[in-house]
C-alpha cells in the first residue's frame, strides 16, 4: 500500500523556505488582471528568463492563459495591504490604484521595491498550477526601499542585512 502523502505537512515544510511577495499583472484587452505570489523566481540568465505559476483554480486563470506579457511587481515591506488586496478574488481589485501600463507587459504598482517586464516565453501544465515563463525586456530595482518576506505562512520584514555589504556576485551568482 502506497503512503499517504501528507500535504500539510508538505505545506508546512515549504513554509521553511522563506520567499518575497510580488503583485503580477496582466492586461487583456479591457481587461486589468492582478495576482499576488510567492512563486516568482529566477530561472535564467542568458536569455534572461523569470517564472511563477498560479493555481488553476485562480479565478484569473483563462485571462493569464491569453497574456502576451506580464509585469512583476516586486512589493516593499510596507505593502502587506496590497498583497492582501491581489490574493482575494475581487471584481474591484484595480479599484482606487494610480497604476501605470507599461506596454507590452503590464501594470506597475507605486511603491514596489523591483519591477520586472517581461513578455511571454513559454506556459506548462505544472500539477494543479500552470507554470508562466516570461523573457524579462526590463527591469528597475529600488536599493533604499525593503523587500517584504513571506515565510511560514506569515509576511516578515528583514530585520538587519547578515553583512552591510552584499558579498555579490558569489562565485555561483547566488
Ligand atoms: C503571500 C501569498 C502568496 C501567494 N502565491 C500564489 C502563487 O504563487 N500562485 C497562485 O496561484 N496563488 C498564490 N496566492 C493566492 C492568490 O493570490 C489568490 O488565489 C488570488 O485570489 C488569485 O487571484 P484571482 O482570484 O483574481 O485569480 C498567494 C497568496 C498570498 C497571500
Amino acid at each position: 500500500m502506497e503512503p499517504v502523502f501528507d500535504v500539510s505537512a508538505f505545506r508546512q515544510a515549504l513554509g521553511q523556505f522563506p520567499t518575497g511577495v510580488c503583485v503580477v499583472t496582466s492586461v487583456i484587452g479591457m481587461d486589468k488582471i492582478g495576482v499576488t505570489i510567492s512563486s516568482f523566481n529566477s530561472l535564467s540568465f542568458d536569455p534572461p528568463l523569470i517564472l511563477f505559476s498560479i493555481d488553476n483554480r485562480a479565478a484569473s486563470l483563462p485571462l493569464w492563459t491569453k497574456a502576451e506579457g506580464y509585469t512583476i511587481n516586486v512589493l516593499s515591506e510596507n505593502q502587506t495591504d496590497l498583497s492582501s488586496r491581489f490574493s482575494r478574488p475581487l471584481t474591484n481589485k484595480w479599484e482606487g490604484i494610480a497604476c501605470q501600463l507599461k506596454a507590452g507587459c503590464g501594470l506597475v504598482l507605486p511603491g514596489a521595491a523591483a519591477l520586472f517586464h517581461c513578455t511571454r516565453w513559454a506556459v506548462h501544465e505544472g500539477g494543479d498550477h500552470l507554470l508562466f515563463i516570461g523573457k524579462v525586456n526590463s527591469f528597475l530595482s529600488f536599493r533604499d526601499r525593503r523587500p517584504l518576506v513571506f515565510s511560514r505562512g506569515r509576511y516578515a520584514a528583514l530585520e538587519s542585512e547578515v553583512n552591510d555589504e552584499a558579498s555579490w556576485p558569489l562565485a555561483i551568482h547566488y
